[in-house]
């Protein structure tokens, strides 16, 4: 059997963990051989690939990225996709795919399936949003750092009697933002789920400082709006595959901090810190389980299924299902949060 192995959408801390269990469990215990194919599904069009091997896998397990890189690519953007992958595997001699991706690679996987290719999908995203696992890999790595940052924070906003208003990544959901907030003792956290109302969040603020610590943290996510017709924001840019570029509400939200309470206040944008460097034990566990059981699953022939956490087991759920819709972050753990605001 030969397997063709990609990883599609931003890359994530734990890829290359997947890649080694995806090797060590063809070549050790399946007499499989696997191909990288190059840049996620772009790869798969131009027929780039490379042979993965146990031996030229060594050392990868605590790399963050990917070796065999990583694209927003995806075969439906071309009229001639399906073509197009359908002639490299015939090329290649590859019977199934394993595709490691988030929302819209496996979104792509899904139709891929649907199209007659055999494949099983493998979460992955720092920002948890998958549905169907309660965990995606790269997600404890991204919240570990922005925690860190979080505590560094503090130290200095204390020093300065100011406001730190700190961005992470989130585009849809708020998981990263309401872990790293509640992890790091954030005073406020705004997350894409809940519009957020400035005046609230000012109030809020106001209430802490008189009653005595001068210094607070503000955690939001990239994707966090504001109320309709409170406080104007302008439209992302759109980059070359269609996502909105986004980044930046932050410095309207500590503008507005700054104008209405007066409190002096900072902004860090985390941006892809979040996603770069080592996996944590936690990742590279949950990536290593996913890898071996997505080969199992390939072995099995169980192909159009995702394998994914759930109740502490690595268990296969249909695509087609998980990627129906997005995982929001749960309204106990807002509300959680909630607690420690102001
Ligand atoms: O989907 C993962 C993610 O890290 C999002 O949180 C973020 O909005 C986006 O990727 C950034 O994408 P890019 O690397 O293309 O800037």
């Amino acid at each position: 059997m030969r397997v063709g192995v990609l990883t599609g959408g931003g890359d994530c801390p734990g890829l290359n963990a997947v890649i080694r269990a995806v090797v060590r469990k063809a070549e050790r215990e399946l007499d499989a051989q696997v191909l990288g194919f190059l840049d996620g599904w772009s790869g798969l069009l131009d027929d780039r690939s490379v042979e993965l091997t146990v031996a030229n896998c060594r050392g990868i397990l605590p790399r963050g990225g990917t070796i065999i890189g990583t694209s927003r690519y995806q075969p439906f953007m071309f009229a001639d996709g399906m073509d197009r992958v359908r002639a490299t595997m015939a090329r290649r001699e590859v019977d199934a795919l394993v595709v490691i991706g988030g929302e819209g690679t496996l979104s792509a996987a899904t139709r891929v399936y649907e199209e007659g290719i055999a494949l099983v999908g493998v979460p992955k995203t720092i920002d948890n949003d998958i549905d169907c696992t309660e965990r995606t890999f790269g997600f404890d790595t991204a919240v570990q750092i922005a925690t860190d940052a979080i505590d560094r924070l503090h130290t200095t906003a204390e020093s300065h009697n100011r406001v730190m208003v700190v961005e992470v990544m989130g585009r849809h959901v708020g998981h990263i933002a309401t872990w790293a907030g509640i992890a790091g003792g954030a005073t406020v956290t705004l997350v894409p789920e809940e519009p957020f109302d400035i005046g609230e969040v000012c109030e809020a603020l106001i209430r802490r400082h008189e009653r005595g610590p001068y210094a607070s943290i503000v955690v939001v996510a990239e994707g966090a709006l504001p109320k309709e017709g409170t406080l104007d924001v302008k439209e992302p840019e759109v980059d070359q595959y269609g996502h909105k570029r986004l980044g930046g509400i932050c410095n309207v939200v500590a503008a507005e901090i700054e104008a209405r309470t007066g409190y002096e206040t900072r902004v860090t944008v985390l941006g892809h810190v979040q996603r770069g460097g080592t996996p944590t034990s936690l990742d590279r566990v949950l990536s290593t389980w996913f890898g071996v059981a997505a080969m199992e699953a390939i072995a099995d022939g169980d192909f159009g299924k995702m394998v994914a956490f759930q109740n502490g087991k690595v268990v296969r759920v249909e695509l087609a299902k998980a990627t129906a819709s997005l995982k929001y972050t749960s309204p106990e753990l807002l509300r959680t949060a909630r607690t420690f605001f102001a």
